[in-house]
């Protein structure tokens, strides 16, 4: 399967959701991670991963690969032929990263906020998904309301602006919780810090859902 996490918006949770299911993916099956985004965040976390295994004598289940703009569609595809999952970190913006990736891919995931914020800045994504499933029919869309806060009903209204515009969302959710940001700053997963239950069953839900 062949899964990109995009939005055009920053600070989204897409390479939070990228990583966490890289990672959820590679224990079941050979994984690659391409970071499509020149900021390269993907990446980063992945040196941590690896400096933080190597010093547990760990070994790497998870490949990862930087590739920018039309590289993401030619070199994604054939190195992806080489594992059963992909997963691309496509980036900001509407570069043409993010559409490349949107071309390579079976789904795309919509990390997206509750805020009235997020909403608004959906329109220039919503264009670039009409002409991505216009070149490739076979992509299914899917968003997943992520950095929650759980204490607000904005999810509620997020969810109603997502129907009026026909957008398949997850059931699954993943609120604003401390130990995501630990666990990417240590080259990590929730559920290998291990100490985030709630944090942990959510992310299965979502990952659950992915392979439906
Ligand atoms: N569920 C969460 N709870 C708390 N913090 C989160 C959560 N998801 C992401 N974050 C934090 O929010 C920040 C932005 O997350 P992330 O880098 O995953 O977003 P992004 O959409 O990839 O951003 P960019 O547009 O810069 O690539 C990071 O500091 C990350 O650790
Ligand atoms: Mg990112």
């Amino acid at each position: 399967m062949r899964v990109s996490i995009v939005n055009t918006k920053g600070g989204v949770g897409k390479t939070t959701t990228a990583v966490h299911l890289a990672t959820y993916l590679s224990s079941l099956a050979s994984t690659l991670l391409i970071d499509g985004d020149p900021q390269e965040s993907a990446a980063t976390w992945a040196a941590w991963r690896r400096e933080s295994l190597v010093k547990r004598s760990r070994h790497l289940s998870l490949t990862t690969t930087c590739l920018h703009g039309k590289a993401i569609y030619d070199e994604g595809k054939s190195l992806s032929k080489g594992f059963v999952h992909t997963v691309i970190d496509a980036g900001g913006r509407d570069a043409p990263g993010l559409r490349n990736a949107l071309l390579l891919s079976e789904m795309a995931i919509i990390p997206i906020g509750a805020s009235n914020l997020d909403a608004a800045a959906m329109t220039d994504l919503l264009e670039v998904l009409d002409l991505a499933t216009d070149y490739n029919p076979k992509l299914k869309v899917k968003v997943l309301l992520s950095r929650i806060d759980p204490r607000t009903k904005d999810a509620k209204e997020m969810l109603k602006f997502l129907n009026e515009n026909n957008l398949e969302v997850l059931s699954a959710r993943v609120c604003e919780r401390v130990s995501f940001r630990r666990a990417i700053g240590e080259g990590s997963t929730v559920e290998e810090l291990g100490k985030d239950s709630v944090a942990i069953s959510e992310m299965s839900a979502f990952y659950k859902e992915v392979l439906l």
